[in-house]
């Protein structure tokens, strides 16, 4: 058989030989918002990289190319299931082929270090074996499918406020336990082919110029031999990046790499052999993913085609959490009357905003998701409750819009019907409309209102617009933006403006925004949305209606959940309340209600201060365009919940170990060192609401036997651990074995190995685990390598980190080195 790599790595030198300094300084720049430029003459294809995790959306950032939407990353932890998670990847690698991408920006695996974290909801867990487990099968799966997976956002990239500029000054050996831990294991595992740069600094040096932590840990010490791209817009220098070992500056056209770059090679400030080390680094991205002619790509045979609606499916209910369900209230069963309450109950919050956002083809609402199985016998009565929402909705039920875009002269250039008048067209134009070409952007049509009264609508977005309603022209201004542009890009000021209709009678709408670009912003976008509230929305009625339709159902089923505003990419979290009066419905419904089930729609912990008043709690996260199929599923006993808390949920924000995420004079200090999550909250005074590793299903479990076969000669494990357990509920399950090790100078527990088992009642199941030798290591600061402290370790199995059924004591022979 051939070598393919050596054949690859030989076309990629000869490539390389036939490019001179100029043409490999641009193939380091991109050229444009996703991609990096062709070079015909080499046989090489235009390099074109999407976002990434939780769907592909490619080059359009718009509805018009839909992309399948899996839950969140959150979600995919909670199923503690690599094998899930791999074909979670190979499902995106299918997407990505499909509409031309060859490197997916995902997974990322930063920390849950705060439950504030604005991109909580986009990593994993708290826990960096956990992260590390989920994220090489991930990126397993993307590679496998022929498509670079590229983890992201290395490293410390664990919180949003300033996270263009902070500088998070973290210990050595909280770098290499937590941080650090799930990129190495991904990069031994996994070997992804390129790997992203963070925003941040760490420890004072900015990530993309980091020499120490990119040149000489990720490639010297673990072998990384892909391409290091900067996180969009975060390479500032082009020395310091060059050198610093990035390889790729992106969006373009304008960078700090391509003539820059050259500029300073022939000024003699960046090495010749380093614009050729880093171009090397892109040619064999691109050999990879079959980008560079006559290189053989790594993936010749791709993986069977993947359905993306069942999978998503599949995911979804895989990863829902049960938290709590007293008198066995889930599952339903035979119900006469379901209460159904909650805005996402009917606009379910089915996924992260931020470069995550993907457009999927359809979502399933819980409400729809629960007609779908319920049976003729059942009445499903709907009560929105309380609208969490704090920004004006876009405008859709009752219009009848078009988009138009017109280039200079008043030349139209395109046309579409808009289903919801939100524009977010970010890096590209619809239509091939080139950046440049664009002057202005039309929203128009009619809306019949169905209430008489004050409507108030509502133009968010950044630049001139004029507004008009029926002959009225109710705006034609600026929206200029306060403070930090691009935050102000990310999340655009709203203008409401009321304005007195009648119902029934139809009013002529548009919108006219000229095309605008901000200074700090050097990426073309048209990014607006027009909004519209109907009069007389009086929330003290929407929760008595609830109330009312709750008490005369036999159970209640209230969804709750974040919003984009609270929970995003781009900014922290102020609080940890749910928003609006969410919390006072809850507590209300399940007054009038005992067998009241609360199921939390959000991708990271919230407070639950009724949690203890309420019968059941199921999590769904944010659970992708699938999510309310899924949920029915579990409600109505079709399938278990069977996920598991990647994170620590505490009852109150404030008993939070970890919380602090706002640097003081440009610096982040992770002071707490290696105690984050449930390693901090076993030596904190207060406990938590429910501890990482939790989660009931609707079977029980006995733990009956743990056994352990030590191997002095294995090189990555220290032995195996037998598991048996035995199914002793009345229904099949499936149980998340999760082994915890502990030693006499470290007494806290910490996640060594897990497996998902299942068995029907009555069964047994028997699993062999093996403890990798890295769980029982520490990073010695003074040698600056891992040691093992003792030979004496517990190994604690158990349901969660708190609920431990079977321990024993093992004395390995002597230390390892
Ligand atoms: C995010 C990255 C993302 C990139 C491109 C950045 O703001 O931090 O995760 O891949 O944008 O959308």
């Amino acid at each position: 058989m051939a070598n393919h790599r050596a054949d690859r790595e030989a076309v990629v030198e000869k490539a390389l030989a036939a490019l001179d300094l100029d043409a490999r300084c641009r193939l380091l720049a991109g050229q444009d918002m996703w991609s990096l430029p062709a070079v015909p003459e080499i046989g090489l294809a235009s390099v074109v990289m999407s976002d990434g995790p939780i769907g592909v959306r490619g080059v359009h950032w718009s509805p018009e190319d839909p992309s399948i939407a899996l839950p969140s990353p959150t979600a995919l932890a909670a199923t503690w299931d690599p094998p899930l998670a791999r074909r979670a990847g190979q499902l995106l690698a299918q997407e990505a082929r499909r509409k031309g991408v060859h490197v997916l920006l995902a997974p990322t695996l930063n920390l849950h270090r705060s439950p504030l974290g604005g991109r909580h909801f986009e990593c994993y867990s708290e826990d960096p074996l956990l992260t590390g487990a989920i994220g090489a099968a991930y990126v397993t799966g993307v590679q496998e499918g022929g498509v670079a997976a590229t983890p992201k956002h290395f490293v410390a990239n664990d919180s949003e406020t300033d996270r263009f500029t902070v500088d998070v000054r973290v210990s050595q050996r909280a770098l290499h336990e937590l941080y650090l831990a799930p990129f190495r294991t991904v990069v031994e595992q996994a070997e992804p082919w390129a790997l992203m740069a963070a925003y941040n600094s760490v420890n004072g040096v900015t990530m993309t110029e980091h020499n120490a932590l990119q040149n000489e840990i990720l490639r010297a010490r673990w072998g990384f031999d892909g391409a290091i791209v900067s996180d969009w817009t975060a390479a500032r220098n082009t020395v310091g990046a060059a050198v610093g070992g990035l390889d790729i500056a992106m969006p373009g056209p304008q960078s700090v790499f391509g003539r820059a770059l050259a500029e300073a090679v022939r000024a003699g400030h960046v090495p010749a052999e380093t614009v050729e080390r880093m171009t090397r680094h892109v040619l064999r991205l691109a050999a990879r993913v079959g980008a560079l002619a006559g290189a053989p790509p790594e993936v010749v045979t791709l993986p069977t085609t993947i359905n993306g609606d069942a999978l998503a499916h599949e995911i979804a209910q895989r990863s829902i959490v049960l938290l709590r369900n007293e008198n066995d209230v889930l599952p339903l069963g035979k119900i006469g009357r379901i209460a159904l309450i909650g805005q996402t109950a009917d606009q379910p919050r089915a996924l992260g905003g931020g470069s995550a956002q993907v457009f999927p083809p359809h979502t399933v609402a819980p409400l729809d998701g629960l007609r779908a199985v319920l049976d003729a016998d059942t009445e499903l009565v709907y009560a929105v409750g309380a609208d969490p929402r704090v920004k004006i909705p876009a405008a859709k039920e009752g219009f009848q819009l078009r988009v138009q875009l017109y280039g200079s002269g008043d030349r139209l250039l395109g046309e579409h019907p808009l289903p919801e008048a939100a524009i977010e067209w970010i890096g590209e134009f619809p239509d091939g409309i080139a950046v440049g070409e664009l002057h202005r952007v039309v929203v128009s049509g009619t809306f019949t209102p169905r209430a008489t009264g004050t409507h108030t609508f509502a133009i968010t977005g950044i630049g001139p617009f004029r507004l008009t309603v029926g002959d009225a022209i109710c705006f034609d201004d600026r929206i200029v933006p306060q403070g930090d542009p691009l935050a102000a890009f990310l999340r655009p000021p709203e203008m409401p403006i009321d304005i007195e209709l009648t119902a029934g009678q139809p009013v002529s709408v548009n919108l006219t925004h000229t095309v605008t670009t901000m200074p700090d912003v050097p990426i073309a976008f048209a990014k607006f949305s027009l909004g519209h509230q109907d009069p007389n929305i009086d929330p003290e009625a929407l929760i008595e209606e609830a109330v009312a339709a709750a008490a005369a159902a036999d159970v209640a089923v209230v969804i709750v959940a974040t919003t984009p505003e609270v929970e995003s990419e781009s900014f922290d979290r102020a609080s940890l309340l749910l928003p609006g009066r969410q919390d006072e419905l809850v507590a209300r419904v399940a007054a009038a209600n005992p067998r009241t089930v609360v199921v939390v729609n959000s991708g990271s912990p919230v407070q639950m201060p009724w949690a203890e008043d309420v019968a059941a709690i199921l999590l769904t996260w944010f659970p992708g365009q699938e999510g309310g199929a899924a949920l029915a599923d579990v409600l109505m006993g079709r399938a278990e919940p069977s996920g598991r808390l990647p994170t620590t949920w505490p009852a109150d924000q404030d008993d939070a170990p970890v919380l602090n995420v706002t640097p003081t004079d440009g610096a982040l200090s992770y002071a707490e060192d290696i105690y984050i999550g449930y390693r901090a909250w076993q030596q904190h005074s207060t406990a938590p609401a429910y501890w990482f590793g939790h989660g009931i299903g609707y079977t029980t479990w006995e733990y009956e036997t743990a056994t352990f076969a030590p191997d002095p000669e294995a090189a990555g494990a220290l032995g195996t651990l037998t598991v048996r357990v035995r199914n002793t509920g009345d229904r099949p399950g499936r149980e998340t074995i999760q082994t915890y090790i502990a030693h006499s100078s470290r007494p806290d527990r910490r996640l060594a190995a897990f497996a998902v088992v299942q068995a029907e009642p009555g069964e047994t199941a028997e699993v062999a685990i093996p403890i990798p030798r890295r769980a029982a290591e520490s990073w010695d600061e003074t040698t600056e390598t891992w040691v093992q402290p003792t030979t004496a370790y517990d190994l604690l199995t158990g349901r969660s980190v708190a609920d431990i059924r079977l321990a024993i004591a093992i004395d390995l022979e002597g230390p390892h080195a």
